[in-house]
């Protein structure tokens, strides 16, 4: 069975509702009729429910950017799975690189999240990803082996199914630098071998592996000629209606 390339926009720190409303008005009939990938937008939690309000019965999925793995209690400033759902997400990112970076997210608070998100039947992205100095020291491969590890600690082939991840080399995020082609398929290619160790052959086989990391519509096609690559996580190019649809039909 063909994996079902996923196409999904992170839209990081941008937009308001209205912004929101804007870009679904001219992103929607531009692939109206687009069924050979799925499409996930993860908005900011302040425009969910616009996003939610303007995808209702398109082809377009909603996803949040982070969450908490508590169901609720004295957590300032967090959002649980529970409130994803009732906001109608169906995705969320877990362990972007800029949350390892920035907000002190580790590999133990991304196995929470995992689990968490999994529990609720929310569809994870979790990310992996080595930065500059550990691929100028030939770590890459020991980082993406601990991180994977440790993000799928004590979780069970079953919870797994709808588990996605994303590759995304930190150097190449924002920076115009793009892994090329052949580099993401080998660290992708690894990441299917530690599911493979940790949910068997068959999960590792359907489990889709997405590239993020300077995705651009000039780029998009030779990076998803890769067989290994099973779609994208896009940051600054999915901000453009234009921009991302030209991606999403690659
Ligand atoms: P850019 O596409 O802006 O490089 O961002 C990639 C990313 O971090 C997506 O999660």
């Amino acid at each position: 069975m063909p994996r079902q390339r996923l196409i999904a926009a992170n839209w990081k720190m941008y937009k308001n509702p209205d912004q929101t409303r804007e870009f679904f008005q001219a992103f929607l009939p531009l692939v109206a009729d687009h069924t050979r990938d799925e499409i996930v937008v993860c908005p900011p939690y302040t425009d969910l429910h616009a996003a939610v309000e303007a995808t209702t019965g398109s082809n377009v999925a909603i996803g949040a950017q982070d969450m908490y793995w508590k169901e609720e209690g004295a957590f300032t400033g967090e959002i649980s799975p529970g409130m994803l759902l009732a906001a109608e997400c169906t995705h969320v990112i877990i362990g972007h690189s800029e949350r390892r970076q920035y907000f002190g997210e580790t590999d133990d608070t991304v196995n929470l999240k995992l689990k968490a998100a999994l529990e609720a039947g929310l569809t994870p992205i979790v990310c992996v990803g080595e930065v500059l100095e550990e691929r100028e020291a030939g770590l890459t491969e020991d980082v993406l082996r601990r991180q994977c590890l440790r993000a799928f600690h004590a979780i069970s082939a079953k919870k797994a199914s709808r588990l996605v991840i994303a590759y995304e080399p930190v150097w190449a995020i924002g920076t115009g630098k793009t892994a090329t082609p052949q580099l993401a398929a080998e660290a992708h290619s690894l990441i299917r071998t530690e599911a493979a160790k940790a949910f068997g052959d068959r999960l590792a086989e359907s489990m889709r592996i997405l590239y993020g990391g300077s995705v651009k519509p000039e780029n998009a096609k030779s990076l998803m000629a890769e067989e290994e690559i099973d779609g994208a996580l896009v940051g600054g190019a999915s901000l453009d209606a234009q921009s991302f649809a030209a991606i999403v039909k690659y």
